[in-house]
């Protein structure tokens, strides 16, 4: 088992512990209240695929892109025969698609991934959205350490809290770092960003925003 961020999320989706799965139902609501059959949708870190194929039914053309091989063939499996659905390898900092493409940008908790480059994939998904669009994301909370620290107790390679306060994680094999937010964070990089916050819900160890162009 390498400890690549594919791995450890699947891992939590097929085993979630209580908090995880609050979330999971939370984030399936908030987006379904967000999209309609004409959404041209896009999930960024899609992963195995696990939400395109659950929401796809609710829109017309769900897209998923991941920077993962193996995670774009995982989803792939998963992702067979249904029609309106395309997946990618891509890195979400720079994309194939034309300005304006897309009704809704998702990202469920890949955004606590990005770290320096979160300002870049913040620019791609303004350039990628239409201007009427909705970007809407998940990200763990200011309290989430402790449920984040049950699932990585397990994962192989092991991983190393760099700043305990602020949530910062980094996983030891790949490097790749895992981070935490509050609301007011989050709204002061959306408001340097460019977008403004519609809605949000929270949980215990998550916030969920929607937010527009702006
Ligand atoms: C925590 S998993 C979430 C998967 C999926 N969104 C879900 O909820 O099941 C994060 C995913 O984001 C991908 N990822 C991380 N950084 C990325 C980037 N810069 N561009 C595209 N995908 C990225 C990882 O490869 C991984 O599959």
């Amino acid at each position: 088992m390498k400890s690549r961020t594919i791995d450890i999320w699947e891992q939590t989706v097929k085993n979630p512990p209580k908090d995880y799965q609050e979330y999971f139902i939370a984030e399936k609501n908030f987006l379904k209240n967000n999209i309609s059959k004409e959404s041209i949708t896009l999930d960024i870190g899609s992963g195995s695929g696990r939400i395109i194929k659950e929401l796809a039914p609710y829109v017309k053309k769900f897209v998923g892109i991941d920077n993962d091989p193996e995670a774009i063939e995982l989803s792939k499996e998963l992702l067979d025969n249904i029609k309106n659905v395309e997946v990618y390898l891509e890195d979400a900092e720079k994309t194939h698609f034309k300005n304006k493409t897309f009704d809704v940008v998702f990202i469920g908790l890949t955004f606590c991934n990005f770290g320096e480059s979160k300002f870049r994939v913040l620019s791609e998904i303004k350039r990628i959205l239409k201007d009427d669009g909705k970007f809407i994301f998940s990200v763990f909370n200011e309290n989430a350490l402790s449920s984040r620290e049950e699932t990585y107790r397990h994962y192989d390679g092991g991983y190393t809290i760099l700043d305990r306060k602020k949530g910062l994680v980094r996983f030891n094999k790949d490097n790749a770092i895992s981070e935490q937010f509050s609301k007011d964070e989050i709204r002061s990089i959306l408001d340097k960003a460019g977008f403004k916050i519609n809605e949000s819900i929270s949980g215990k160890m998550f916030h969920i925003f929607s937010s527009k162009k702006g």
